[in-house]
């Protein structure tokens, strides 16, 4: 069988390498296309290297830009390598603006799309994120869901693919990880802080990054806290504080973003975790760190439910309240499968693969 994989963001670089690895292993042909939406070496190359990934046979050197002009310049691209390689599948992830072209295109040519993380919802339309889901699993042949919940909604939606529960394939990459991060733990000890003595705060989404107002306010909550804080900053944030020369209070140290191995060795002995980002709310629920999530709303409910995450968008009283009176619950049951779901994915390809000629207009 041969899939063609649509990457361009960090988290997706992430997921790619459990995915690819599985494929490789099934025998597959894997072509991975990198459309370069993250481009910076600790954005990108970091991930390729630490994580085994074999380099991208496609780089599309996309970089940055407004919605439009981005997914548009991805669109044309991608769709000029899968009229080349003619895949049985083409598969992407998740919801970046990468994930949306990739299916786009898929479409226009009548190639089969499997979207991987497929089903999550957050419900607000003003996410690009949520646009960028609910448009890709109405185009997707293949949905392959971390949940339950996640398969309930595409099945509200009235999805017109085939829904399959796998897992959520960062469980994976957490294990990969965490096996090859044995007992190296030295960033921490690089960094002066102590193990569990430490909060560890990543903000990068647009309605906290892009708003002056927000982001000052979370500082000066962060300030309070009195505790140590490490703040690896996304380069949307970064830009955020260089314009406007905000002031970062002295208890957060700022640094570079930095590789999933020391991201997780990082999480691993933080006393808390407070972001936005949605990978970490479920790697700290696996890790067994509470997390305090920087948003109104979240895809991940269930890590809420089990009382391991609170949302507190960037309420002051919310995150002091939070960060102060957390108590660990008791249990921490299983959430988003086992592992093994980059296996379960290629097992679900090979199930539904159907190497009919794609159909392609004449123009
Ligand atoms: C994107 C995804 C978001 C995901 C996040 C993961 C969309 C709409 N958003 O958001 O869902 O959670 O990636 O991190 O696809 N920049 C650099 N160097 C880089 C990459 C970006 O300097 O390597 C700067 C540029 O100024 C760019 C800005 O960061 O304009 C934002 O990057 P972009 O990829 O558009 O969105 P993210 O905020 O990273
Ligand atoms: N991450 C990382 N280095 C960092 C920040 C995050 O390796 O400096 C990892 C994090 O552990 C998670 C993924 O990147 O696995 C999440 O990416 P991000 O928060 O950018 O995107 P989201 O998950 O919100 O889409």
């Amino acid at each position: 069988m041969k899939t063609v994989t649509i990457v361009g963001a960090r988290p997706q670089f992430i997921k790619l390498a459990p995915m690819t690895r599985a494929l490789r292993a099934a025998g597959d042909t894997d072509i991975v296309v990198h459309t370069g939406q993250h481009y910076d070496t600790n954005m990108s190359d970091v991930f390729f290297s630490e994580l085994e990934i074999p380099p991208p046979e496609y780089h599309l050197d996309v970089g940055s830009g407004t919605h439009g002009v981005q997914t548009g310049e991805m669109l044309r691209k991608i769709e000029a390598v899968l009229m080349k390689e003619r895949p049985s599948w083409v598969i992407v992830y998740g919801d970046t603006n990468s994930t949306l072209a990739g299916a786009l295109a898929a479409s226009k040519l009548s190639m089969k799309i499997a979207h991987v993380e497929a089903g999550l919802r957050s419900f607000d339309r003003r996410m690009p994120e949520e646009i960028n889901r609910v448009l890709t699993d109405h185009l997707a042949d293949l949905l392959l869901c971390p949940s339950d919940t996640a398969a309930t909604n595409l099945r509200n939606e009235g999805v017109m693919g085939t829904v399959e529960i796998v897992g959520d394939i960062m469980t994976d990459a957490l294990r990969f990880a965490k096996e090859k991060l044995a007992l190296d733990h030295s960033i921490v000890r690089r960094l002066s802080m102590r193990p569990g003595e430490y909060l560890l705060a990543t903000v990068h989404r647009p309605e906290n990054a892009d708003s002056l107002r927000r982001l000052t306010e979370l500082f000066e909550v962060f300030a309070e806290l009195r505790l140590p804080i490490v703040f690896p900053v996304h380069p949307r944030t970064a830009h955020m504080i260089a314009v406007h020369k905000l002031i970062v209070p002295d208890n957060i140290m700022r640094i570079e973003p930095v590789g999933y191995l020391d991201m997780v060795a990082l999480m691993e002995y933080a006393k808390m975790i407070l972001t936005d980002s949605g990978g970490m709310q479920k790697e700290a629920y696996w890790l067994g760190i509470p997390c305090v999530t920087l948003r109104e709303n979240t895809e991940w409910v269930e890590t809420v439910a089990s009382g391991w995450n609170i949302l507190v968008g960037t309420d002051r009283e919310a995150i002091l309240k939070a960060v102060s009176e957390f108590v660990k619950p008791d249990s921490r049951p299983e959430l988003y499968g086992d592992s093994h779901v980059a296996e379960r994915c290629v097992l679900a390809l090979e199930r539904y693969r159907c190497d009919q000629e794609p159909f392609t207009h004449q123009v």
